[in-house]
């Protein structure tokens, strides 16, 4: 029957247009396989040799895509240098004499677009795949990154300021940023063992080591000698005593009441997420394989995906 035929014709078209559709809003991680497969590669080599240059890359690095991904996505948006229409994210509490990386971004986009051929990699997916190759660099677990987000077109101070995690919080405030993000406690723990890396300001841990009681005396007068009472607020301190090695002493030091931020040691006092911490830190294993997950769904916060946004040329810059 025609009617017949001519329904099965229009429903088939209509699940192809809705898996289309899907398709274009789902990252996948052979997106530039076919069109650049020299792209992924190049990300690889400017970090490698960016981490060989300076340890701590790796870890600044890591944390861009994070600050990325918790601002209206990953989208690249913290990459955006402030104008006269864009009130630039590194301007922002969290991020302002804070947030580093950015030339290295900016070399990693010049080696990929010469690789290319042409500019086909978005900042948003080099921000994802930089994170990745910087984790491996120092020692931490590899995963496929899904691929495909573009890169935006604003950027917000405010919501930089409003949506990133303090490290003056308690727990039900940093599950309360990540429940905004549709990320759970679960998540919460295990991608705050980026902390294994890299290393934190003075003023922000001065008074967990002065004030606090739940903190390990011992530790606390160790970290006073490079963090005076009063100035030196700029001094550095890692955030744990191998920043440049993924292991579990991020969670081991939690565990003896050694963590330095007060967002650290929030993660085991008495709450919830305190078997987590204490399971990660005797497991490396199931601590590497719940990083590299959370990593895969942090990456997907609210990417542009099909025609949303853009490739930009620079990173720094709309098009
Ligand atoms: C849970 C809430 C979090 C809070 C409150 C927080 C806070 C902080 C603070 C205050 C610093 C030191 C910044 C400075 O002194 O300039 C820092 C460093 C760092 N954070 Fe977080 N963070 C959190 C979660 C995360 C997550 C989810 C990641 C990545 C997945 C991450 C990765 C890093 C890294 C790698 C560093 C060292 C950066 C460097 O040495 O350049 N953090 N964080
Ligand atoms: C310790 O706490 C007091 C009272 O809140 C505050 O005035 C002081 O600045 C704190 N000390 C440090 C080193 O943060």
């Amino acid at each position: 029957m025609a009617s017949r035929s001519i329904f099965v014709t229009l429903f088939v078209i209509v699940m192809l247009s809705l898996a289309t559709a899907a398709l274009s809003a789902t990252l996948s991680a052979s997106y530039y396989n076919k069109v650049c497969p020299g792209a992924l590669p190049a990300i690889k080599r400017v970090v490698e040799a960016a981490v060989k240059q300076e340890r701590r890359m790796g870890a600044s690095l890591l944390r861009l895509n994070f600050h990325d991904c918790f601002v209206n996505g990953c989208d690249a948006s913290i990459l955006l240098d402030q104008t006269s229409i864009i009130d630039s994210e590194k301007n922002a509490l969290p991020n302002v004499n804070s947030a580093r990386g950015f030339e290295v971004i900016d070399k990693i986009k010049a080696e990929v677009d010469k690789a290319c051929g042409r500019p086909l990699v978005s900042c948003a997916d080099i921000l994802a795949v930089a994170a990745r190759d910087s984790v491996v660099a120092l020692g931490g677990p590899t995963w496929e990154v899904p691929l495909g987000r573009r890169d935006s077109t604003t950027a917000s101070r405010a919501t930089a300021n409003s949506d990133l995690p303090s490290p003056f919080m308690d727990l039900p405030a940093l599950i309360s940023t990540f429940q905004k993000q549709g990320l759970n406690a679960k998540d919460l723990v295990a991608l705050s063992g980026a902390h294994t890396l890299g290393f934190a300001k003075c003023q922000l841990f001065k008074n967990r080591i002065y004030n606090e009681t739940t903190i390990d005396a011992k530790f606390a007068r160790q970290r006073q000698t490079t963090c005076p009472r009063t100035g030196g607020d700029l001094n550095l301190a890692p955030l744990d005593q191998t920043a440049a090695a993924f292991d579990t002493k991020y969670f081991n030091n939690l565990v003896s009441k050694k963590g330095l931020l007060h967002s650290d040691q929030a993660l085991f006092l008495g709450g919830q997420t305190d078997g987590l911490v204490k399971s990660y830190s005797t497991n490396l294993d199931s601590f590497s394989n719940d990083f590299a997950n959370s990593m895969i769904k942090m990456g997907n916060i609210k990417p542009l995906t099909g025609n949303n946004g853009q490739v930009r040329l620079n990173c720094r810059r709309v098009n």
